[in-house]
């Protein structure tokens, strides 16, 4: 498919409307198409009047789409940071697209990349497959040791105990992180990263979830979570704030039998 060069003559567009006041603020975005025999990764120009644009980066991107190039290509869906799927580099750091204001100093170009070391389907959009097998891998969801049948009794959880998920469960499964951990980047197949071994943490210390020993036998070797080197750049990037670095410090610890998981506490009418 073409890529359209007429539609982005940036300097024509900026000429005609400079005169009226307008703020031209330039973004260069990655593009690629694989599937285009002979394509290669190019830096596409494109000029946006903030006066006429929203203030985050994915309104540009959805108004370049819209008014200038259609085969623009990203993921969006929420529009206000809960999906994950606008998850790009963004002047240089791992975020969301849609809670990313645009930087309004018209004098310095945007840049806008893919998630790094991840394989582009085309432009903006990384292949997530293997981001989601190793979601997958670590059975996100509760297991008990004997057979639940749902409706039948409670899953008893203490206020203190339900305490412990805060600052796990918000995690969007944006993989930020784990694009910006240079562990996660050459080990891949074999290291976790920190968005999975975060969501892992949160199955982990789920006080009703009861295979703790099995999920952390799963994670002994050299790779899936010890590959993590404490190099911090998951925490710094994550757009929801969290801290997947503190939760694979936990999972080693655990691993490494410096602490257990706490026993479950007993609602009080079982315990009186
Ligand atoms: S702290 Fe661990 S997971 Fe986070 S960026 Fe560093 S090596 Fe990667
Ligand atoms: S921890 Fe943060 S950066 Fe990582 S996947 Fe979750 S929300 Fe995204
Ligand atoms: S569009 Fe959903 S997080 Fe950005």
């Amino acid at each position: 498919m073409l890529r359209a060069p007429a539609l982005v003559n940036t300097s024509s567009r900026a000429a005609s409307t400079a005169a009226k006041g307008a703020r031209i603020k330039t973004f260069e975005i990655y593009r690629y198409n694989p599937d285009e025999a002979g394509s290669k990764p190019t830096m596409q120009k494109y000029d946006v009047d903030l006066n006429k644009c929203g203030p985050m980066v994915l309104d540009a991107l959805i108004k370049i789409k819209n008014e200038v190039d259609p085969t623009l290509t990203f993921r969006r869906s929420c529009r206000e940071g809960i999906c994950g799927s606008c998850a790009m580099n963004i002047g240089g750091y791992n975020t969301l697209a849609c809670i990313c204001n645009i930087d309004t100093n018209a004098a310095k170009p945007t840049k806008i990349y893919p998630l790094p070391h991840m394989y582009v389907v085309k432009d903006l959009v990384p292949d997530m497959n293997l981001f989601y097998k190793q979601y997958a891998s670590i059975q996100p969801w509760i297991q008990k040791n004997e057979k639940i049948n749902l409706g039948e009794s409670q899953l008893y959880q203490s206020v203190e105990e339900r305490d412990k998920l805060d600052g796990l469960y918000e995690c969007i499964l944006c993989a930020c992180c784990s694009t910006s951990c240079p562990s996660y980047w050459w080990n891949a197949d074999k290291y976790l990263g920190p968005a999975i071994l975060m969501q892992s943490y949160r199955w982990i210390i789920d006080s009703r979830d009861e295979k703790h020993v099995e999920r952390l036998s799963r994670m002994t070797d050299s790779f899936s979570a010890f590959k993590c080197h404490t190099i911090l750049n998951c925490t710094k990037t994550c757009p929801k704030h969290l801290n997947p670095a503190r939760a694979i410090g936990e999972i080693k610890k655990l691993l490494t039998g410096l602490t257990t998981k706490p026993a479950p506490h007993k609602p009080a009418a079982a315990s009186a």
